[in-house]
């Protein structure tokens, strides 16, 4: 939701804030800017629509001797997607530009008192008028870290903002409050951004923010004490300018890890990376060695300390939702703990009812999703032990969590979820093994095996459903609608398959519960209407090859996904086209499944030549509710 950059330092500023919002275009992409400092002037150069419009813009703008300025790149809250609208705004006065990422709830009271003492306004944004409202405390206070302080404590809502000032030429400005923003720490430069991937080809030394403080970053021409460089970044207390000490964080991604790698699309790239993914997420959490299963299961250091809970609640947004879903049923099955998953927006404001010795788990892939975010929130509130499950190492959820478990699948580049959700799945795999066995429920070692196999299992399949995939995205590429059925944990995969699908080709599709089909939705069953059915030989098989005759006797077009050798002999499948994955362990048949809908959706997407790794009005930090 919004990419924020921020350099100053020894290179032309203006190159690298196009990289870094380059790499921050996964965020928001309708329409981007730039504000720069250039002999001592503040330029603003914006453009509607993707970054290679703002690219054509500046190759007409001197730039080359700027080395400190601002960038972002939009995803539309307050006004069109227009120029004007575009980030970075300046204030009236022309003394600051500031870019924004969030919402300022109380915009249009400050914007009243703001046109009241004679201030006009040229965009419809909230960040117009907080940068106005800066200009206007810059008059009342001693100083433009004052004024900035002062206007922020006055904004409601949630932001991360950057800002920078021909005051202060080779300084940026930045805060956050329920919004990410970080500090890239390099030799004579500094950086802020909304994520690492933005500065990653520069440094891998990081300060993260916390809600509610002031970074300033940059040289500042007559500072006492100490070089300039030895103290290129501060932190302050918004409330009470207090300085912060902070450690330095390394990262330990490199550069390859946000780069295609070879790979025409990063989701392309993000679902072969699978195998690798539930390999290191599984690294020290199973035993290595296969004797030492029984004896010691499956370890979570991180949540050694706490109950096992009597009950858990989830809540998450999106695939992380699906995730959830998938999670809970085996959560109940071998953890023995009751769960029930919530859609984080619907949780937050139901004043829900949470009973003592209850644990919520937040599911977030960015960590920062506003409405996640927020139902974490209201647990703590409420007295509840939180989990967080993230995949972002020090976002919001892992930080505010009681306890985190990381999902470690590297950056997440392409929009929509892919390898995250594996992990997750993963993750809430082995948490339901280890609280089973915290309660005295063993003898699932022999399932711990079989996952320590599903990495090479799946990479080895991989090559080969990617051209199923291709081959039957073909055929069906021209559907209007899909459904996607699926019983027991296919059905949140169903869920998911129907998400990917609209999410990247916007063909419309519905997932659901295959036993609900016959209630309602089978009215739509024609022959224009294909269903896509996740049959894995579970003990649900038999089910729901009723339910594909159920759709074959109105004539619909079926697709199945299926695996090889149905241990639950069941009669045979009759379908126009049948998809046969590998025979595995039903609890691991999903970790087969998920690729293969991923790839499906990938290749509809691709074929039909829409934009996969950014489509449409969509965003992959969804930091505004
Ligand atoms: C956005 C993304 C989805 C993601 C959801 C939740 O809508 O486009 O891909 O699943 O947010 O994100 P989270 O970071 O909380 O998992």
């Amino acid at each position: 939701m919004c990419g924020i950059i921020g350099y100053s330092g020894h290179r032309p500023a203006v190159p690298l804030l196009i990289e870094g919002l380059h790499r921050l275009e996964y965020r928001g992409y309708d329409s981007s800017g730039v504000a720069f400092m250039q002999a001592g002037k503040l330029h603003v150069v914006r453009a509607a629509g993707r970054l290679s419009a703002l690219e054509a813009k500046l190759a007409a703008e001197p730039s080359m001797f700027s080395t400190c300025g601002i960038g972002h790149t939009r995803w539309a809250t307050h006004g069109a997607p227009e120029e004007r609208n575009a980030h970075p705004h300046l204030a009236r006065g022309g003394t600051l530009a500031l870019v924004h990422n969030g919402i300022i709830e109380n915009f249009q009271e400050l914007r009243d008192e703001l046109t009241a003492s004679g201030c006009t306004f040229r965009s419809d944004t909230d960040t117009e008028v907080l940068a106005c409202l800066i200009e206007e405390e810059r008059k009342r206070a001693s100083s433009l870290l004052e004024a900035f302080a002062r206007a922020l404590r006055r904004a409601r809502g949630a932001y991360a903002v950057a800002m920078i000032s021909p005051e202060e030429p080779e300084t940026v400005y930045a805060a956050r409050l329920s919004a990410p923003l970080l500090i890239g720490v390099g030799a004579g430069e500094c950086f802020v951004a909304s994520d690492i991937p933005a500065f990653l080809a520069y440094t891998r030394d990081v300060v993260f923010l916390e809600d509610g403080e002031i970074a300033r970053v940059g040289r500042r021409k007559g500072r006492e004490g100490g070089t300039d460089e030895a103290r290129a970044w501060e932190l302050f207390r918004l409330d009470s300018l207090a300085p912060i000490h902070r450690e330095v964080t390394r990262i330990e991604w490199d550069m390859q890890a946000a780069c295609k790698d070879g790979y025409k699309h990063f989701m392309l790239k993000e679902i072969m990376e699978q195998p690798r993914v539930i390999a290191e997420c599984i690294a020290g959490r199973v035993p290595a060695d296969p004797g030492r299963d029984e004896a010691e299961g499956v370890s979570l250091p991180e949540l050694d300390g706490l109950a096992v809970p009597r009950r858990l609640r989830i809540v998450a947004c999106g695939t992380s939702f699906n995730a959830g879903l998938w999670g809970a049923r085996l959560l109940e099955r071998f953890g023995g703990v009751p769960v029930a998953v919530e859609i984080a927006s619907e949780f937050r404001y139901r004043d829900p009812l949470l009973e003592e010795g209850e644990a919520v788990l937040a599911i977030s892939q960015s960590g920062e999703t506003a409405d996640t975010l927020a139902a974490l929130r209201l647990a703590r509130e409420k007295g509840c032990v939180t989990l967080g499950l993230c995949n972002v190492v020090g976002s919001s959820v892992a930080r505010e969590a009681d306890a985190v478990l990381y999902t470690q699948a590297g950056p997440e580049i392409s929009v929509a979820s892919t390898k995250a959700m594996c992990s997750q799945m993963a993750v809430l795999l082995l948490l339901a093994l280890y609280w089973g066995r915290r309660r005295g429920r063993k003898g699932e070692a022999g399932l711990l095996a079989h996952l320590r196999a599903l990495p090479a299992l799946l990479d080895g399949e991989l090559p080969s459903m990617r051209e199923t995939a291709a081959r039957i995205a073909r055929a069906c590429a021209g559907a209007r609608s899909f459904f996607y059925l699926g019983r027991g944990p296919a059905y949140p995969l169903a869920l998911e398959g129907a998400l990917k699908l609209k999410e990247l080709s916007y063909i419309h599709a519905e997932g659901y519960a295959a036993g609900e089909m016959k209630h309602g939705p089978i009215a739509l069953v024609d022959p224009e209407f294909p269903t896509f059915v996740v049959a894995l030989r579970d003990e649900f098989f038999p089910k729901i090859v009723s339910n594909i005759e159920q759709v074959q006797a109105r004539q619909g077009r079926v697709i199945v996904l299926t695996q090889a050798d149905g241990r639950n002999g069941c009669g045979k499948l009759h379908a126009e086209e049948i998809w046969t994955l590998p025979a595995c362990r039903p609890e691991l048949a999903s970790f087969l499944a998920l690729p293969a809908l991923q790839l499906f959706s990938y290749e509809v997407a691709d074929y039909l030549g829409k934009d996969v790794d950014q489509p449409r009005n969509l965003a992959k930090s969804v930091t505004v509710e």
